[in-house]
């Protein structure tokens, strides 16, 4: 099955960034039969430059965040119709540092799904535990309900068209990987849940990624796992060699 690797580039990067990046994305990919699809999501204002750095070739172009409202006054904020514009094929939604710094509300979350959804462009629904949850035996239900919330009214089909990324909040940008194991066994726990939304084919067609400390080093155990169908990359993804690397790791 094709393996999704997303670089998220959180509030990092530049212009000349965009275009090296893109080119060791394309010369990973251009020596293969693809069976790995990219996405590279980086600050709003970039999105222009990586359409054209990308040109013709089969790479996403992913943004971090959208707003509900269609147009207006929302000063600062980015909507929907102007992703479209760019082209932008995935959508981050609900990562944990939007729920903890920003007080995005798992009810927030389903409303941008949805709207993603209504205008063709994947969400790419996060969800998580923190350290507290797990160490108190409640990062399973944690991100059950997350999930379940964000889902709420979504159709089959709009469910096959969508991602979920598991990024445990303690393993962000912490060096701290969660053990293939662990990954793996929160991603079967998610795959039930969304059995409880579709049929167990569709359920499995859908896209789950894991996040949080992903390496070159660690890409390809975590890779080979049942239930893990690719990664969504933090601090890796702002080097074009590391990038590379997880990009071949899934091929
Ligand atoms: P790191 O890979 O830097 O831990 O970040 C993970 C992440 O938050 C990706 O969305």
């Amino acid at each position: 099955m094709t393996k999704l690797i997303i670089g998220n580039w959180k509030m990092n990067g530049s212009q000349a960034l965009v275009a090296s990046m893109v080119e060791s994305i394309k010369s990973v990919i251009n020596q293969t039969s693809s069976s790995v699809q990219v996405v590279v999501c980086p600050p709003f204002p970039y999105l222009g430059v990586l359409k054209q750095a990308i040109g013709d070739a089969n790479i996403g172009i992913g943004a971090q965040n959208v707003h509900t409202q269609l147009s207006g006054a929302f000063t600062g904020e980015i909507s929907v119709g102007i992703l479209k514009d760019w082209q932008t094929t995935h959508c981050l939604v609900g990562h944990s540092e939007r729920r903890s710094l920003f007080g995005e509300t798992d009810q927030l979350v389903q409303e941008k799904t949805k709207l993603l959804l209504d205008h063709e462009i994947k969400p790419v629904i996060c969800v998580g535990e923190t350290l507290e949850q797990r160490e108190s035996g409640q990062h399973e239900s944690t991100v059950t309900q997350q999930l379940k919330v964000a889902l709420k009214g979504l159709s089959s089909s709009e469910l096959e068209r969508s991602v979920v990324a598991y990024e445990p909040v303690w393993a962000i940008g912490t060096g701290k990987t969660a053990s293939e194991e662990q990954a793996n066994q929160m991603h079967i726990v998610i795959r039930k849940t969304l059995e409880e939304h579709a049929t167990p084919d569709l359920a499995k067609s859908v896209m789950i990624l894991y996040g949080g400390s992903v390496n070159a080093k660690n890409a390809g155990s975590l890779l080979q796992q049942s239930d893990i169908d690719g990664c969504l990359v933090g601090g890796a993804s702002l080097k074009p060699e590391d990038f590379s690397q997880i990009i071949q790791a899934g091929l």
